[in-house]
């Protein structure tokens, strides 16, 4: 059964008595029947094509008298992806748009960008559906800073990300963990939205959904306008009312979507209104950086001023509407019922209608319409007041706009006027500096690879008696804002359970930070029974976690100014020889002033481990108390928070766990992890307890990290006040 993985002429298949040619001058060409031109394929500055291969991957490659490659389908990628193929930067997949034909679905798309993988449906603008946010993850978390032109390869057992400046692809961070391959794989974009990944098993099965979200979170599971609940389409109604303002394209295929009764026409605004779904939510909110922070009502008035607008999505926490997210699409693709335990917020949806027709012969929607409900005689004095209300809302607006505006012009001429200054040594303590060609000789021309972290690599060295761990951060410019920052937090405090920053080196475009070397490494290796050599012991897992407790609980509570590190995981958690844990990559650390009650920072940090207040930009020391919490039901439980090698159900730790916690059912979750953790049953309820302590939503009743430790220290004795 051979599957087609890449098409040189998608949407113009040709009939018989087609030719495909090799020549060197055109190089290969495809002409139907009549010998008119469908497709080609030569030498980008137009070099002789002396060859044709295809490569044992897969590739087809067009080469020239060098036998150099001078055209390449994976530079030309349709729908599929094949192991060691490469999406780059400006590269798109897109979907066919069946079976048999192979026109391209131009309602979706997939591309890279800063190192990471980005889903779209529809154009103008394309609406973000992967990164998912239902999993309690807003997208654009960025765990890469903006720079360069990076790509995601697809090899043996996952998806990495990488950025051209490193030459080899498997220097890359892992993006999402695949199947491991038992035979031939291939990976397919599919009209539905799915990526998803096949295998060879007497025959081709589906191993693996790749971007892993649930089924109503596909912006095309139920079309356009349609509802998902539980994987069942419906078209949106009002609630508590029987006006029919959607009705299905075609009655008898449901999950082809809804269209309004009525058309949206732009020539009568006035009669436009919102029809109120509560609780329904929408696959994006989220299409800036900064999420727009504004009020319900605001949020609703933004939509009907603008007849481009075709809905207006709100996303909340609890019950307070005076501050959330607002998103404005101008295509409405499908609907899903809000499972709040799963997102953590609440959403309320408002679909623009147009309540009759604007022509002089007014046309009923339709008879269950007539009833005459909606009452249209608005009287113009009314009117009036509500244009003028509108108008004081777009001033002030405006001035808000210039405020936030004027806000971060400042803050980037004062970040810029940081970066060019190339003055460090005012950091107390560190006051010498290494010079480059001291770290060269340190480490022995930078010869031992220890590991890559987000912004730079890591190699091992030796200082005189001491071995250090040197991080060279990547190059031209890059990541200077994370070595500032980290030069900064970490330079002139000191705690056993901070890594020490012992120099650091700035020479030109060189930026070197040189640490006390950890030799077991980064916690993420050690705790995760998947693939774990010798998983660690109760015992140990404890100290790490007082360990984690402690350092935190440092930076937040004792430092001179608050610290909060904002990307606390395992892999910024580093064991010694005794397996005593230390904090480390301050990159994204910010300090907050004691008298300031939040930092304003872009939303960053990494998926899986960041706290729901990410959403609305209220960032305060309390997310590294949420990633604590993630991190301990890591440790305890042996697994990843997100792991999408689980069945669906079971893909998000911190839902299972409030799931069994609501059903007074914790112990279910011990079975996961083997013998020795039966042996310590009650201690792990209880540090499930203290774990969801620490995750809840609403930041404020999250536990100070010096609480945490004294529980921790106490041995986690009997009735503590968790929850
Ligand atoms: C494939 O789909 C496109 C777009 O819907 C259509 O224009 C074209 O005729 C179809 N081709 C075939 C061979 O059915
Ligand atoms: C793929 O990975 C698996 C396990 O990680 C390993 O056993 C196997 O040798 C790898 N195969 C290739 C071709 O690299
Ligand atoms: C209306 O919304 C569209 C799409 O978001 C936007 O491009 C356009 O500028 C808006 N028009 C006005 C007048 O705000």
């Amino acid at each position: 059964m051979a599957q087609v993985v890449w098409a040189a002429n998608r949407g113009r298949p040709v009939g018989e008595g087609a030719t495909l040619s090799l020549t060197a001058a055109a190089g290969l060409v495809l002409r139907d029947a009549d010998g008119s031109l469908v497709w080609s394929a030569d030498g980008s500055s137009g070099e002789a094509v002396a060859g044709l291969t295809i490569t044992r991957s897969g590739n087809l490659v067009l080469l020239d008298g060098n036998n150099a490659s001078v055209w390449r389908s994976f530079d030309h990628p349709t729908d599929c992806l094949v192991p060691g193929q490469i999406l780059a930067e400006g590269m798109v997949l897109t979907p066919n748009i069946s079976t048999t034909n192979f026109t391209a679905n131009d309602q979706l798309h997939i591309t890279v960008r800063d190192a990471g993988l980005y889903a779209y449906a529809g154009s103008s603008p394309p609406q973000l559906y992967y990164p998912d946010h239902t999993t309690g993850n807003p997208p654009f978390a960025e765990t890469k800073p903006k720079y360069g032109s990076s790509y995601i390869a697809f090899i043996n057992g996952s998806l990495i990300s990488s950025f051209n400046s490193s030459s080899t692809v498997s220097a890359g961070d892992v993006l999402i963990d695949l199947a491991p391959p038992r035979s031939l794989q291939y990976m397919r974009f599919e009209t539905d939205g799915h990526l998803r990944l096949y295998e060879w098993q007497n025959g081709w099965a589906v191993v693996q959904d790749v971007l892993g979200a649930g089924d109503c979170a596909y912006p095309t599971v139920c079309g356009q306008y349609g509802l998902c609940n539980n994987g069942q389409c419906s078209c949106p109604s009002e609630d508590n009312s029987n006006l029919a303002y959607f009705r299905p394209v075609d009655n008898r295929r449901i999950n082809l979507g809804c269209m309004p009764v009525t058309p949206i026409s732009c020539a009568s605004m006035q009669d436009h209104k919102l029809l109120a779904l509560s609780n329904v939510s929408y696959f994006n909110y989220v299409d800036a950086d900064l999420p727009q922070m504004i009020d319900e009502e605001s949020c609703k008035k933004a939509c009907l001023r603008n007849c481009s607008c075709k809905a207006a999505f709100f996303q909340y926490f609890g019950n307070n509407t005076s501050q959330g997210s607002c998103y404005l699409p101008t295509q409405v693709f499908s609907l899903q019922v809000n499972q709040l335990e799963v997102t953590h917020y609440s959403s309320s949806a408002y679909l623009k209608v147009q309540i009759t027709q604007p022509s002089p012969s007014p046309r009923r929607p339709s008879p269950s319409n007539s009833n005459g409900v909606v009452n249209r005689s608005t009287p113009t004095g009314k009117r009036r007041i509500v244009a003028g209300a509108i108008a004081g809302f777009t001033v002030a607006g405006v001035s808000l706009l210039a405020a936030i505006i004027t806000r971060l012009v400042v803050s980037w001429r004062r970040y810029q006027h940081r970066d060019d200054d190339d003055e460090f040594g005012e950091v107390p303590g560190m006051t010498t500096r290494f010079t480059f060609e001291q770290l060269k000789v340190a480490t022995r021309q930078f010869s031992k690879l220890l590991g890559k972290g987000g912004f730079g690599s890591v190699f091992e060295g030796q200082i005189g008696e001491h071995r250090v761990a040197v991080k060279q951060l990547d190059r031209a410019g890059q990541g200077k804002k994370e070595f500032l920052a980290e030069v900064e937090t970490i330079g002139n405090i000191h705690h056993i359970n901070l890594v020490r920053l012992i120099r650091f080196c700035a020479e030109k475009s060189q930026r070197l930070l040189v640490y006390e070397y950890m030799s077991k490494g980064s916690l993420d290796n050690w705790i995760y029974f998947r693939d774990a050599n010798r998983p660690l012991d109760w015992q140990t897992r404890c100290r790490i976690i007082t360990d984690i407790a402690k350092g935190l609980a440092y930076l937040h509570e004792e430092c001179r100014q608050r610290i909060a590190h904002l990307d606390i995981k395992p892999q910024n958690i580093l064991l010694d020889d005794n397996f005593s844990a230390k904090l480390s990559d301050f990159g994204l650390s910010k300090m907050i002033d004691r008298d300031m009650s939040q930092v304003v920072t872009r939303m960053r940090g990494t998926p899986g481990y960041l706290a729901p207040e990410w959403l609305t930009s209220q960032i305060t020391e309390k997310v590294d108390i949420y990633s604590f919490g993630v991190v301990v039901m890591e440790i305890i439980s042996g697994r990843k928070n997100l792991d999408y090698s689980q069945p669906q159900e079971n893909v998000h730790l911190i839902s299972i766990l409030q799931e069994k916690a609501r059903n007074d059912q914790l112990e279910d979750l011990i079975g996961m992890n083997g013998d020795e953790m039966q042996i310590h049953k009650e201690e792990l309820i209880q540090m499930m307890k203290l774990a969801m302590w620490c995750l809840q939503i609403d930041y404020n009743k999250r536990p100070q990290m010096s609480v945490v430790v004294k529980v921790l220290e106490a041995k986690a004795t009997k009735e503590q006040p968790y929850q």
